[in-house]
């Protein structure tokens, strides 16, 4: 696969951070992995929903290589002040430990962990430096490490996982149990499946991933994520992690009545839902809520993914809308530099949809666009934003994004 420009420019950028560094890539293999974008069901995938979304251009490259030791030696650009992170195979710190909460490096530690707790034996030590320019909260781009880890160590190591989703799970495992982030599966499906112009389709009753053929669309559109600026604490100091526990109470409620659920996206039946917000929705309000907006978005689902197949993206961008404002009125996931984001956008003529993206509180919106009104959004993010939000005036970004395989390996440039 050739490498593009910025390929090429970032490899000269790993090249220059580790000779500053003392690690030794000469030769090594680059890994880039991608950033992600949810077209559906937002928060669906720890509710049991069917998902779809696409890999997008922002990413990370690690260039790595064995060193012949039993050590791992990494730098990142994006976190200098941490230094190399180095250590033994199996000698790292306990998960969730105060030892790590301040340092990127619970991830190498993490997958480390997880891959020895799941029998997989790494043996094979790696220099390695990371570069990325996604951006915090909203794209995944703790997933994306994640995954870009585990595959180089996995490969170093002349380890293969042929069935994906094992890769998916390992990678969940690492934020879930060492990490202790509460994510879903959502973002490490979307990056590691991702394939350049199609969306992808997860299945979680059979575990099964399609693609969809994007770009049949008889109007030409861009993806747009709006970076609020706003930095997001880990998904466990969240709101998020509060959502989780309600729709887990909700389902556990809505069981000990002996309704016969297991998750709140087996209440799609119409006349199930109105049955049980006539029983519950006075005693239960809030919980009542976030079922409205899952049952809600999981209906609307199937009408998004027929608008797509169908080439319709008015459609694709009204569901997109209307997501928005359940995530913000009823799952309530959204937050204030997030929703005047959207604001902002929403009076752009052009815009077809626009909503809050990935765990909430902050980090960034999006926005599907008809390709001509691109600049005029642009623009709009230009003067409406500092104004309203001045302290974060130098630090949002407005991303034009394309669709993109989720992983690239590169050799021969180093
Ligand atoms: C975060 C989590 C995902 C998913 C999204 C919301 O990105 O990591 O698992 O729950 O939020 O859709």
């Amino acid at each position: 696969m050739p490498a593009s420009s910025i390929d090429k420019e970032m490899v000269e950028k790993l090249k220059g951070l580790a000779q500053q560094n003392g690690l030794y890539i000469c030769g090594a293999k680059v890994r880039r992995s991608s950033s992600r974008f949810c077209l559906g069901v937002e928060h669906g995938d720890y509710n049991g929903t069917e998902l779809f979304g696409v890999a997008t251009d922002r990413f990370i490259w690690m260039a790595y290589k064995p060193n012949g030791t039993d050590k791992i030696k990494l730098f990142s650009g994006n976190f200098p002040d941490d230094g190399v992170i180095e250590f033994k195979l199996g000698d790292v710190p306990e998960p969730k430990s105060a030892a790590i909460s301040e340092t990127w490096g619970r991830f190498p530690y993490g997958i480390d962990y997880i891959l020895r707790r799941e029998g997989y034996q790494l043996k094979q030590g790696i220099d390695g430096v990371i570069y990325g320019n996604i951006p915090g909260g909203g794209m995944s781009r703790s997933a994306s490490l994640s995954l870009n880890l585990i595959l180089s160590l996995l490969e170093a190591n002349g380890i293969e996982i042929e069935d994906k989703m094992t890769v998916v799970d390992l990678a969940q495992a690492v934020e879930n149990d060492y990490i202790g982030s509460p994510c879903g599966k959502l973002d490490q499906i979307m990056i590691l499946f991702g394939r350049e112009s199609m969306g992808t389709y997860y299945n979680p009753a059979k575990r099964s991933v399609d693609y969809v053929q994007l770009g049949a669309c008889a109007t030409d559109f861009r993806i747009v994520v709006l970076d609020t600026g706003t930095v997001r604490p880990g998904l466990e100091k969240s709101t998020y992690k509060i959502r989780r526990g309600e729709c887990e109470e909700l389902v556990s409620i809505l069981q000990k009545a002996n309704y016969d659920i297991s998750c709140l996206a087996d209440i799609k039946d119409e006349a199930l839902y109105e049955k049980i917000m006539a029983e519950f929705g006075e005693s239960y309000p809030d919980l009542c809520d976030r079922l409205k907006y899952i049952y809600a978005s999981q209906n609307r689902f199937y009408k998004m993914l027929e608008a797509w197949k169908a080439g319709d993206i008015e459609t694709v961008g009204r569901i997109f809308r209307e997501d928005g404002t359940g995530l913000r009125d009823d799952y309530k996931i959204s937050g204030a530099e997030l929703e005047t984001m959207c604001d902002i956008v929403r009076t752009v003529p052009g815009v077809l949809g626009e909503r809050m993206l990935g765990g909430g509180d902050k980090g960034a919106s999006g926005a599907l666009v008809r390709s001509e009104s691109v600049e005029a959004v642009q623009r709009a993010v230009d003067t409406g934003y500092p104004r309203s939000c001045p302290e974060f005036a130098d630090k949002y970004a407005v991303h034009i994004c394309k669709v993109v395989d989720g992983i690239r390996i590169y050799e021969g440039l180093l």
